[in-house]
C-alpha cells in the first residue's frame, strides 16, 4: 500500500525567459512579454508529493516536518525574492520558465529523501498554468 503526503511551500521571484545565444528580437517573438528585458514577477507556488510506503513503526511514509523544512532550504530560502536568472546558479544558463524551475526543485529534493520514495513536483506560475515534473 502506497500514499501520498504532500507540502506546499511559497516563493515570489523574478524571471525573464531569455536565451543568451538568441537575438534581442528572436527571444521578443518567442517569449514576446516574458522576455522583457526587466525582468518581472510571480507569485509561485510549489506542492512537493511523497509517495511510499508506510513505515511501520512511525505510520508514516515522511516526516511531514522534514518535508516542510527541506522545501524551505531548497526552495524558499533558495528563491524567495530571488532574481531567479541573476541570482540563483541553477538559471545561469538555464531559461527560467516553469518547467525547468521544477526540474531544478525535482533535482534539489531528491536526494534530500530516502532513494524508495517517489517524489512529484507541481509548480504553479499563476493560479491557473502549473507544471508537474517526477523525474521521468
Ligand atoms: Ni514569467
Amino acid at each position: 500500500m502506497k500514499v501520498t503526503v504532500s507540502r506546499k511551500g511559497h516563493f515570489n521571484a523574478a524571471h525573464r525567459l531569455y536565451r543568451k545565444d538568441w537575438s534581442d528580437e528572436k527571444n521578443q517573438e518567442v517569449f514576446d512579454k516574458c522576455s522583457n528585458p526587466n525582468f518581472h514577477g510571480h507569485n509561485y507556488e510549489i506542492i512537493v508529493s511523497v509517495t511510499g510506503e508506510i513505515d511501520k513503526e512511525t505510520g508514516y511514509v515522511i516526516d511531514i516536518k522534514t518535508l516542510k523544512d527541506i522545501i524551505k532550504e531548497e526552495v524558499e530560502d533558495a528563491f524567495d525574492h530571488k532574481n531567479l536568472n541573476l541570482e540563483v546558479k541553477e538559471f545561469k544558463n538555464l531559461n527560467p520558465t516553469a518547467e525547468n524551475i521544477s526540474i531544478v526543485i525535482y533535482n534539489k529534493i531528491k536526494p534530500r529523501i530516502k532513494p524508495d520514495l517517489d517524489l512529484e513536483i507541481t509548480l504553479y506560475e499563476t493560479p491557473r498554468n502549473f507544471v508537474s515534473y517526477s523525474g521521468n
